[in-house]
């Protein structure tokens, strides 16, 4: 098997082969989960444990469901930022439910790199479901499987990615994989939301949307995030999407058959126009959505065979 790691933290770790094992593999629970009986015993026995310490629709049930559909149980912590004073409140925390034997603990947290700290603290299988601006690595592993299965490749595709760049671990976690994939990345967005040491990624950095869409195969939008602005990064969010919101004036600049994306949750009228969201002929939206329990399955799956592997080699029975 060629997916050697103990948790999923973020994609830099990850080998191409490893993504191609991830994504066949999600493939194939794409299919189940099409089914009446969407039933597998992958995670037979074993317990999930979710700590959301950040607001989350779908990401959080999308790792429920899968997790349900494996045959898991799964329990859903209701973590509130404002329990999360001190770093050691998190430590704590994960302390607390490692004495509870779980096996796989998916976290969202507010601050870059508290999931790698956490994972080292449990002797369970760690996901990361993003933390901070740092990575989202199942956000764009199923962007990775939702261009792959309608492009037909994950290579060689021209892909921009447009708009707050620079609050965004969506960004970051598929800027990564997209490159591992070799593929040719841009960034579009006004210079305040583009992170000034972008140039260095290996990326083409426009700040013009007919410019920067240009003949490309996908065109990817992202959330103002409000939340994670601490100055003005726009002048108004009307004079925003004049500028830099997708409509069908600014699509027409990319390929006839380019695929629009949003990872959600979408602000209409700020970053993207409802009509092109709702446009099934270009938007590939909801079809993220469902890549998105597939593709968890499927980390679920791999990180919990490494972890009976690894248990079994110590002796321990699972
Ligand atoms: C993203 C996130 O939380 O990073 N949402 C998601 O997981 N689908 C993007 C966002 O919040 O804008």
């Amino acid at each position: 098997m060629t997916f050697r790691h103990r948790h999923l933290l973020g994609i830099e770790q990850l080998h191409p082969e490893e993504i191609r094992t991830l994504l066949d593999l999600a493939d194939q629970y794409v299919d189940l989960n099409r089914r009446e009986m969407k039933h597998s015993e992958a995670l037979a026995g074993l317990t999930q444990i979710n700590m959301f310490f950040e607001a989350s629709t779908r990401t959080q049930a999308s790792f429920e469901l899968a997790g349900k559909r494996l045959g898991a149980d799964v329990m859903n912590m209701a973590m509130q930022a404002s329990s999360l004073k001190k770093g050691e409140t998190l430590i704590d925390t994960a302390l607390t439910l490692n004495a509870m034997h779980p096996d796989l603990l998916v976290v969202r947290h507010p601050h870059s790199g508290a999931v790698s700290l956490l994972s080292e603290k449990v002797n369970c299988a760690v996901l990361n479901a993003g933390d901070g601006r740092h990575e989202h690595p199942t956000q764009a592993l199923l962007d990775a499987l939702t261009i792959r299965r309608r492009k037909g490749r994950l290579h060689r595709l021209s892909i921009a990615i447009c708009g707050d760049v620079a609050h965004s671990r969506v960004a970051r976690s598929n800027i990564i994989l997209l490159g591992k994939m070799e593929n040719r990345v841009r960034l579009v967005g006004p210079p305040t939301l583009i992170p000034s040491g972008a140039a260095d990624w290996g990326v083409e950095v426009f700040d013009d949307m007919a410019e920067g869409l240009k003949d490309v195969d996908v065109v990817m939008m992202l959330r103002l995030q409000k939340e994670r602005m601490d100055g003005a990064f726009i002048p108004s969010e009307r004079e925003y999407f004049h500028r830099f919101g997708l409509d069908a004036e600014k699509l027409a600049h990319a390929k006839d058959d380019a695929i629009v994306m949003h990872p959600g949750p979408m602000n209409r009228g700020v970053e993207i126009d409802g009509t092109i969201a709702d446009d099934i002929n270009r938007s590939v939206i909801q079809e993220q959505v469902e890549m998105g329990v597939a593709v968890r399955m499927a980390a679920m799956d791999l990180l919990a065979r490494n972890l009976k592997a690894a248990r079994a080699e110590q002796g321990v029975m699972v």
